[in-house]
């Protein structure tokens, strides 16, 4: 399914954002609204992906990212954690060939030696049978932290240095972000945060300098494709400096 019919008007024409990122939060809660676990919440939540995925190309956007797992996120309960990891073991394994059936080329960015074998295999397994894929360009940011990336991404250009590879004086605003998880991404254009917090949790930091925000209500299994259409054409009125003077 690549055109959503819910989506009446294509939105491929405008000035949209190529680039969407989504701190996808608030499925704890949904659970407890429900008197129910907070896993509950994150199998609702993890459903909600493919829907937006497949919004994508009718709504203008080449690359979405997505923030299932934070590297403060092992702070929660282990039948938490435990319970997230058997369902991203799950969820990969299952949505891998509906991601390649759609042309969607899977990315995974974060901090992988802390993840289990078992998961880094199928991480490995997706991207690889997704490598050919031209369509969208999901990124799914799993045991991330902006913090984490600008250290882990320092280490690796200090070895550069320290072997010859990089002069110190070359090491500028195009050079670092080339030692990011994300050198092959473009930055994103739009950053949309469910669940009503008004925070970056960690997310996208350097990226994210010059993005818009989206801070909205909805706890993230209610997010919808109606709720990203609308959002992506509401991007298109906004007006980007980055630092300029208003012409
Ligand atoms: C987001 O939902 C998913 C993860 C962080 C893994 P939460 O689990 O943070 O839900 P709330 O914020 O507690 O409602
Ligand atoms: C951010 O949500 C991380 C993810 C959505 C994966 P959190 O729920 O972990 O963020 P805080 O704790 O409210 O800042
Ligand atoms: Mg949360």
């Amino acid at each position: 399914m690549t055109s959503t019919p819910k989506i009446a008007e294509k939105l491929t024409d405008h000035d949209g954002p190529r680039h969407v990122a989504i701190i996808m939060d608030g499925n704890g809660r949904w659970a407890q609204m429900r008197n129910r676990p907070r896993l509950f919440g994150h199998q609702a939540g993890a459903r909600r992906v493919r829907e937006i995925v497949e919004a994508c190309p009718d709504c203008g956007v080449d690359y979405l990212t997505i923030f299932a797992f934070s590297t403060e996120n092992w702070k929660r309960t282990q039948n938490e954690v435990a319970g997230l990891m058997s369902l991203f073991r799950r969820y990969i394994r299952r949505e891998m060939e509906a991601f390649r059936a759609e042309n969607v080329q899977v990315r995974f960015i974060g901090d992988r030696p802390r993840l289990d074998k078992k998961l880094r295999d199928l991480m490995d397994e997706a991207e690889a049978f997704t490598a050919d894929c031209t369509g969208t360009n999901l990124t799914i940011a799993l045991n991330y932290g902006g913090r984490d990336e600008v250290a882990r991404a320092t280490q690796r250009l200090a070895r550069d240095v320290a072997d010859g590879r990089l002069d110190v004086e070359a090491i500028d605003e195009e050079t670092l972000p080339r030692y990011l998880d994300t050198y092959v991404l473009p930055d994103p254009d739009l950053v949309i945060r469910t669940s009503g917090e008004a925070r970056v949790s960690n997310f996208l930091l350097w990226q994210s300098a010059y993005a818009e925000y989206e801070f909205i209500d909805t706890l993230w299994p209610d997010f919808s494709e109606e709720i990203f259409a609308d959002l992506v054409k509401a991007y298109g009125n906004r007006d980007r400096r980055y630092g300029g003077a208003k012409g």
